[in-house]
């Protein structure tokens, strides 16, 4: 699935990336211009970056679940990453809607 039509960046490349972050880092914060640099590709609209915040969130805790990290550990550090909604949440680009997003 497509998620960045500007740079024409699927979903499992974006995810792949996370997981490639994660591999050097399990505890790094990581956000959408982290990705993008990783790819060698720029936010154009920025509008697909709420969608990668969701897939940042979704994959960081699956592999933290998968390493086995302790609760204690987890849920502080992804209420960290849950934060990234509020930067990078679909309210604060060009203006659109919620109801924008297809996806
Ligand atoms: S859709 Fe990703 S930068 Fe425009």
């Amino acid at each position: 699935m497509l998620v960045c039509h500007c740079n024409l960046i699927t979903q499992k490349e974006i995810e792949q990336v996370i997981v490639g972050l994660l591999d050097n880092d399990p505890w790094q914060l990581i956000v959408p211009a982290k990705v993008y640099h990783t790819l060698k590709k720029r936010g154009r609209c920025c509008g697909c970056f709420p969608n990668v915040v969701e897939t940042i969130i979704r994959v960081t805790e699956e592999y933290h679940r998968r390493l086995g990290a302790g609760e204690t550990e987890i849920v502080p550090f992804l209420d960290r990453v849950r934060g990234l909604r509020g930067q990078y949440g679909s309210s604060s680009h060009e203006g659109r809607k919620t109801d924008h997003r297809a996806a």
